[in-house]
């Protein structure tokens, strides 16, 4: 028998994933950059079982079927077609962050999903090429393989992936508004944006003006500027979102109360900078010294956690049958 397990962190782009240009080996049409947390972890354990025909995954003790289930069995298809190896697994799931309601449980869920899978069956992968299948399972997974600040790049499936950036040190505060699953899912979303919003060219090349700027940003430590392209970027994709046919609006009252209220604080001199996902809950980037005023400030609008740059996706326990060199048993 043959197991590994892996953690995973959640991570929230600063300039925002949103379209894809190929659907199948998840390619986007602009590239991204994100923090990864160093809260919400989802724990995945993967065990390659011979006496099973079909896979099994249980996430948070639910056994899952349909569409959950079905995710994770394409993905282990990859898996297993880059193996070489027809075993099915048993995947077994903790995720702490509330699923499905923007708060990046998806990235975090391919993320460790991709680095266990990946030790069980076998496969040797640099975290380059982790992060490349991770990408397979959910776009924005690709960026949790990386600690802190990471840019997932735009091309071909083998330019497709991310690497660390240096840049500022923040941390950022979550308020979350709402844990219920989203209406519509970020895959379904992205796709009637493409198809149906006048504004999808422009939102492409401003992305890639964004993410530029951002990298320049980073590169320059520059706080200030960071924030304000990950506030006026998070608008502009859902502005985008908004205006598809029919439209789709992820942002609640609460959600628009937090963005002012973040403005009204910057006025007071607390220098901070809102953004959100596909969903209501919002993320506030702030300067270390100044996080705790921030999260006491939001602390009306829902539940807030203050929370840092965390690890990579990485293999926690791995034991091996029989012995190894070095190894206590
Ligand atoms: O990876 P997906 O399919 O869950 O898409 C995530 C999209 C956003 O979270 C809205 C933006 C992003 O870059 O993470």
């Amino acid at each position: 028998m043959t197991t590994a397990t892996a953690r995973a962190f959640p991570n929230i782009a600063l300039v925002k994933y949103w379209g894809k240009h190929d659907e199948d080996l998840i390619l986007p049409v602009a590239g991204s950059l994100s923090l990864t947390l160093d809260a919400f972890p989802t724990t995945t354990t993967v065990t390659l079982d011979d006496s099973l025909d079909a896979d099994a995954f249980t996430l948070n003790g639910t056994v899952q079927t349909g569409n959950a289930a079905d995710r994770v069995t394409r993905f282990l298809a990859r898996v297993r077609e880059l193996a070489g190896v027809e075993t099915r697994a048993v995947v077994t799931s903790t995720n702490e962050a509330p699923t499905g309601a923007g708060l990046a449980s998806s990235a975090s869920g391919f993320a460790a999903l991709a680095t266990a899978a990946a030790r069980a069956y076998g496969l040797d992968l640099d975290r380059r090429d982790l992060s490349r299948l991770a990408r397979r399972g959910s776009g924005s997974a690709s960026r949790s393989l990386v600690e802190g600040l990471a840019v997932w790049h735009a091309g071909d499936d083998t330019h497709s992936y991310a690497e660390p950036v240096t840049g500022p040190d923040m941390r950022m505060v979550i308020v979350t508004v709402d844990t219920a699953q989203k209406a519509v899912s970020s895959r379904a979303a992205m796709r009637r944006t493409a198809l149906t919003s006048p504004f999808f060219p422009a939102w492409i090349s401003s992305t890639e003006e964004s993410l530029a700027a951002m990298l320049e940003a980073c590169a320059a430590a520059d706080f200030t500027r960071v924030g304000r392209i990950t506030e006026s970027h998070a608008l502009r994709m859902h502005a985008v979102i908004q205006s598809c046919d029919p439209p789709i609006r992820y942002l609640a009252p609460t959600s628009v109360a937090i963005f002012d209220a973040v403005a009204a604080l910057r006025e007071q001199g607390v220098e901070a900078y809102a953004t959100a996902d596909a969903g209501p809950n919002v993320a506030v980037i702030v300067r270390p010294e100044q996080a705790e005023a921030l999260r006491d400030a939001l602390e009306g609008f829902g539940s807030v956690r203050l929370v840092g740059p965390g690890a990579g996706a990485e293999i926690i326990d791995a034991p091996v049958d029989g012995p190894v060199a070095g190894a206590d048993a």
